[in-house]
């Protein structure tokens, strides 16, 4: 194995705390033989996790999702996370909890594993750099889809990324931030990592989960914000030509929040600044986080020591 690059970052294994060096994988995994897995990432404000109940809930509908159990209870999981964070203790960390479907003998037949396994990756998050909030960011469209429901559905968040690293990898030759994967009709599901959404004729818009795609936790919660905050928010099948033509265009995500785009496959969108929509929902996103993170601070005594 290379050396380590990642000395900053702590891993839990099945519940024993380990530094980078001596996080190993059993070759026999079937998260590395098959991506047979499914995992999370979430990350703190302040040190403390956001949205981690939700992130746990979605967790485990996706290990349902590939018919699995989760032989760890959330209560359990939040310990271990907890336990880490004190650990680390870092104001802005990066938390990825991956779950397999164990090792066991060579072959598909989900039957031959002997176990889950459970590993937690705690690392530094950087700052996003400020120029992709100030400039936006810029998209192709990737020639390669996401997964029709009918396979393993997107909005299983699985070990599963090879349709993803592919789109990425073209946006990356073509010069761009990240790729928008398109479904079978040629309607546009999400980014590789993230959400899409555009403003048009002022409503927000943002594709339904059944043009499948990854039902993100952002999403959800802007989809509510916006609601409250009487903006119009709609889930609605979109066009690339719809992208393209947008007033405002941007991204969402965990580690990203809201991330305006200002260009889709050379074509630019809006007057190519980030639009004031897009930054109104980031204000009214950043506020929930504070109110969020406030609310943990109670909850989180009861984990730390
Ligand atoms: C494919 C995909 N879509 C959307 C998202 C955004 O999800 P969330 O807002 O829950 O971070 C992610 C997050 O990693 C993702 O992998």
């Amino acid at each position: 194995m290379k050396p380590s690059r990642f000395e900053d970052a702590l891993v839990c294994i099945n519940g024993v705390f380990v530094p980078p060096e001596e996080a190993m994988v059993s070759i026999f995994d079937r998260g590395f033989l098959y991506g047979d897995s499914v995992y999370e990432v979430t990350l703190t404000y302040q040190g403390l996790p956001f949205l981690l109940d939700t992130h746990l809930a979605r967790l485990k509908n996706s290990a349902n999702g590939i018919g699995m159990d989760l032989p760890w209870s959330d209560e359990e999981l939040t310990k271990l996370i907890y336990q880490g964070l004190q650990r680390v203790d870092r104001p802005r960390q990066y938390v990825r909890i991956i779950v397999t479907r164990g090792g066991g003998e060579i072959g598909l037949d989900p039957a031959l594993s002997d176990g889950q396994n459970l590993f937690i990756i705690f690392r530094e998050l950087p700052l996003q750099p400020k120029k992709y909030y100030e400039k936006g960011v810029s998209l192709i469209t990737a020639e390669i889809i996401r997964n029709p429901k009918r396979a393993v559905d997107p909005n299983v968040k699985s070990g599963n990324y090879l349709n993803n690293v592919l789109a990425i990898s073209q946006a990356k030759e073509k010069g761009a931030y990240d790729a928008l994967m398109l479904n079978a009709k040629g309607n546009v599901t999400e980014s590789t990592t993230a959400n899409i959404w555009i403003v048009e004729d002022g409503v927000f818009k943002t594709p339904p989960l059944e043009a499948g795609l990854l039902g993100g936790i952002t999403r959800a919660t802007l989809l509510d914000l916006g609601e409250k905050h009487g903006l119009k928010m709609k889930e609605e099948d979109l066009s690339p030509h719809q992208v393209r033509s947008a007033q405002e265009a941007f991204i969402t995500s965990s580690t990203r929040e809201v991330m305006p785009v200002t260009s889709v496959d050379g074509q630019v969108i809006g007057n190519g600044l980030p639009g004031p929509l897009t930054q109104k929902l980031h204000d009214h996103y950043r506020a929930y986080v504070e109110q969020v993170i406030s609310e943990e601070k109670k909850k989180a005594s009861k984990y730390l020591d």
